[in-house]
């Protein structure tokens, strides 16, 4: 089974010819509470375990699609015309592939993206999320999210989670196919949960996270561990959420971050996303849980961190890191 085969799957009856003249989507980005790291299958993008996330309203990916005149895709990030051969571009370009009905067919995508873009913060997540709403709207598909997130997943794995805003598990499913691997919204309000994000390094990754995923399984004696303690982690995480138990959720979140970064310091050579203020601030935050100030922290495949507290002690957050930028939830 290969990508195409999904897309062919799932668009059974529906029309590969544009039904407007631009689509449109948008998308924000999620940042995950327990990792997806490793996949089952690298080309279908199904992962090793399951995995949960936080939508991070915020910061989002506005995508329009129109058919391009060229003989090439097209794509225009934050108004600037990409090189067709650079990572970003190309990797666009073999995603629309699948939804190209003749071989004189090319798409121009027009991207606005509000955050870094590839700097640890998942905009891979927002990016192909919002494609495929702008696919889905170009296309009139009417897909249901189900379908959509497997079709964003085919795109980045984090994407299939970004369809919904609130706290979203990314179900691994057990199928060859991955017609069982995609996301849900869990059914829980939580208006006081609040998060914040520090950027401490603002440039592409050097290791992006489909090779750090590939070399962490293949390398990493940690790997096998990693899978089941966070199948474990996910069970106890959606208990403490249900519960509003901010402690337990915060302590999880935390120590399932740190095993995944644990499993790329363990891989030959190693994989090390941190730099000396990602170090600094884990450190700052540890002495202030020490003082009483309830926060925690989690760390995607680069050097910026996302904390989370609750809205009673922002102000103690502040104060105590002025750098974080202080997101609004809406859960
Ligand atoms: O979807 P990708 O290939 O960008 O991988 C995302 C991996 C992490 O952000 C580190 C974890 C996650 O679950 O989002």
């Amino acid at each position: 089974v290969n990508p195409v085969d999904i897309v062919q799957l799932i668009l059974q009856n529906k029309s590969l010819e544009p039904q407007k003249k631009m689509g449109e989507g948008r998308a924000s980005t999620n940042i995950a509470l327990i990792k997806y790291w490793g996949k089952k299958d690298e080309r279908l993008r199904i992962p090793t375990n399951s995995s949960l996330s936080v939508a991070l309203p915020d910061k989002s990916t506005l995508t329009k699609i129109t058919l391009s005149d060229k003989n090439h895709n097209e794509v225009i990030l934050n108004g600037k015309a990409l090189d067709v051969a650079s990572p970003f571009a190309n990797r666009l370009s073999i995603y629309l592939d699948y939804f190209r009905s003749t071989s004189t067919m090319y798409f121009k995508i027009n991207t606005e993206v509000n955050f870094p873009v590839a700097a640890g913060l998942a905009s891979s997540a927002s990016g192909f999320a919002a494609l495929v709403l702008a696919l889905n709207d170009f296309f009139a598909w009417q897909l249901t999210k189900k379908e959509l997130s497997i079709l964003a997943r085919l795109g980045s794995g984090s994407a299939c989670r970004s369809l919904w805003s609130g706290f979203v598990e990314w179900h691994a499913g057990s199928k060859d196919d991955g017609m069982d691997s995609y996301a849900e919204q869990l059914d829980i309000t939580w208006p006081e949960l609040c998060a914040g994000v520090i950027v401490c390094e603002a440039k592409a990754k050097k290791i992006n996270s489909t090779i750090a995923m590939q070399h962490t399984m293949s390398t990493s004696p940690f790997f096998n561990d990693w899978v089941s303690q966070s199948n474990k982690d996910l069970m106890q995480i959606k208990e403490a959420i249900q519960a509003k138990d901010f402690v337990l959720m915060g302590e999880i979140a935390e120590a399932n971050a740190m095993m995944m970064h644990a499993s790329c310091i363990a891989a030959r050579p190693a994989i090390l996303y941190w730099q000396p203020e990602t170090l600094a601030i884990i450190h700052k935050i540890q002495a202030l849980r020490q003082q009483g100030v309830p926060v925690y922290l989690t760390i995607d495949a680069g050097a910026n961190l996302v904390l989370f507290f609750i809205q009673d002690e922002k102000q103690a957050i502040i104060k105590a890191l002025p750098k974080a930028e202080i997101l609004q939830l809406q859960i």
